[in-house]
């Protein structure tokens, strides 16, 4: 890939916000340091609408204290935005990662509430506003990125009342009874409500987050849409021109945009004979066991893998399966390793893993195949393509794109999803066997049935599936929010009226005057 010298334009009319930017800094051996696309949907999707409208990606590179200017990277302008080793201990391990995760994923992991954390939180999100304001051209639309970005719409809409600005929110939004716990869950919310559009993953995350603006705010909620004065500086709300009389509000449009993945690109993958090829070896590899259940997670304990090992063991336990039939595959892959709960995770999963392995494996064979990596993508469709079953069990997760990635590379129309009802994919992919994580006995069964399940059935299943997967992709997720968002801009014709709950989520309004090419 090139690397070259900043991209002559130094304002742009499309500014994407994340935490981590979409390229990641590779060491060679001999030490030279280079960029390398990093392969995540979100870049996917967002790749051709930056190319079409002079756009450019605000995040962090991933690394302390990197003072970089911005460069374009095939193609994309990449706006870096440096964290000192304090930051990424406070704002994205601290705050981020053991108080926000924790505490929108259902408290699973007691989040940790320290007011040091939430300073540093509000500093580096200032620094992302300002970094956003400064590349932005007049009127640009503005798309920030998730829970580690929640103060920014707020912030630029103060700065930069002339941008259209929209938030999406990767993970759940929770029920107010737990939200209410943060101690700076008015801030929060008050940052969120400086958007024109808040996007999140399920209706029932929308209905969280309007709750708590009612609960905490008072403002009027109406379906998707909120009303927020105009004149409320709490959020941070000037008017943009004089104050329409009759209408002394903005309207804010809170609602579901499933997201999905670049289903086609995983459908060629497997396709290619050589992957196919390596689908084979891997299970000659495992000893040719006559079934492989597939587990793929970030080793987070959101994923709830103690309860498929659970349930897995048990069903050894109890003769239903033997382990020379059935290979459990679970590939976890290292994340946040220097939070504490992540580090108790990995010993709480290893011990289980040697457990299972030490009482049913034999010399030959261990019935759980663990690996605590992350592997390339070809090599990720190869073991979606060599997995019967594909486990799923999420105690809470916002989409869960693996699910999706699974059905995506089924061109036989053949496998097994088995599918957490807590994860936001089983709103749409109806067709897997869904399951509640918690009732072992339930995930038990569900396996079984799995694995002795009738081709037929397979089949229908996975058509029904893949249709949804390949009708939902990651662009017609972008276009439907960058549609909604541009047509609810600074511009007279909000089109929020049609937007309530009961709408199809296919529906799109009309585009009012703002436009960009998505
Ligand atoms: C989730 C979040 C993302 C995050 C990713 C990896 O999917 O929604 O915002 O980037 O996890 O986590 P990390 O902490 O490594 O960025």
């Amino acid at each position: 890939m090139t690397v070259q010298a900043p991209a002559a334009p130094q304002r742009y009319s499309f500014v994407v916000a994340s935490n981590r930017l979409p390229v990641d800094r590779v060491i060679d051996p001999d030490g030279t340091a280079r960029w390398a696309n990093s392969p995540g949907g979100l870049v996917t999707a967002l790749e051709p609408v930056m190319r079409a409208n002079n756009g450019a990606w605000v995040g962090w590179a991933g690394q302390p204290d990197l003072q970089l200017d911005p460069f374009e990277s095939d193609g994309i302008s990449i706006v870096p935005v440096p964290l000192t080793a304090d930051d990424i201990r406070m704002y994205y391990e601290g705050f981020s990662n053991d108080t926000l995760w924790p505490l929108y994923h259902d408290v699973i992991s007691h989040p940790q509430y320290h007011r040091e954390w939430w300073d540093s939180y509000v500093q580096v999100n200032r620094r992302f506003a300002d970094a956003v304001a400064e590349v932005s051209e007049q009127g640009a639309v503005v798309w920030v990125q998730d829970y580690q970005l929640q103060l920014v719409p707020r912030m630029l809409r103060e700065d930069r009342p002339d941008l259209t600005i929209g938030f999406f929110n990767h993970i759940p939004f929770p029920p107010y009874g737990i939200y209410s716990q943060l101690p700076w869950r008015t801030q929060i919310i008050e940052g969120l409500l400086g958007a024109d559009v808040i996007g999140f993953q399920r209706l029932a995350d929308a209905n969280n987050f309007t709750r708590a603006v009612r609960r905490l705010k008072g403002f009027p909620t109406k379906g998707a849409t909120i009303e927020v004065p105009l004149i409320d500086e709490s959020v941070g709300v000037r008017a943009h021109g004089p104050i329409p009389e009759g209408k002394p509000f903005r309207t804010v449009i809170a609602r579901h945009f499933p997201i999905s993945i670049d289903a086609d690109s995983f459908e060629e993958m497997a396709r290619r004979p050589e992957i196919i090829e390596r689908a084979r070896q891997i299970r000659e590899e495992l000893g040719n066991p006559e079934r492989i259940i597939l587990g793929v997670d970030r080793l987070d304990y959101t994923k709830g893998i103690a309860h498929r090992l659970k349930a897995f063991g048990e069903l050894l336990r109890d003769g239903s399966m033997t382990a020379g039939e059935v290979t459990l595959v679970q590939v976890a892959s290292p994340s946040r390793e220097r939070v504490e709960a992540y580090r108790q995770l990995r010993d709480e999963i290893e011990l289980m893993v040697g457990r299972i392995n030490g009482d049913y494996g034999t010399i030959g064979h261990a019935p759980v195949s663990y690996h605590h990596t992350s592997y390339p993508r070809d090599e990720m469709v190869a073991l979606y393509l060599a997995a019967d079953v594909m486990l799923v069990t999420a105690l809470r997760d916002g989409m869960n794109l693996v699910a999706k990635e699974y059905v995506a590379t089924r061109t036989d129309d053949d496998g097994v999803l088995i599918l957490s009802e807590f994860a936001g994919a089983s709103d749409e992919l109806k067709r897997a066997l869904l399951v509640n994580p918690h009732d072992i006995d339930g995930l038990k069964h569900a396996i079984l049935r799995a694995l002795h399940m009738p081709r037929a059935e397979r089949r229908t299943r996975m058509r029904s599936l893949r249709r949804r997967v390949f009708e939902h992709d990651v662009a017609a997720w972008s276009s439907a929010f960058l549609a909604v968002l541009t047509g609810n801009g600074h511009a007279e014709s909000l089109q929020a009226d049609i937007l309530h709950d009961e709408l199809d989520e296919d529906a799109q309004p009309e585009t009012g005057p703002m436009t960009i090419d998505v």
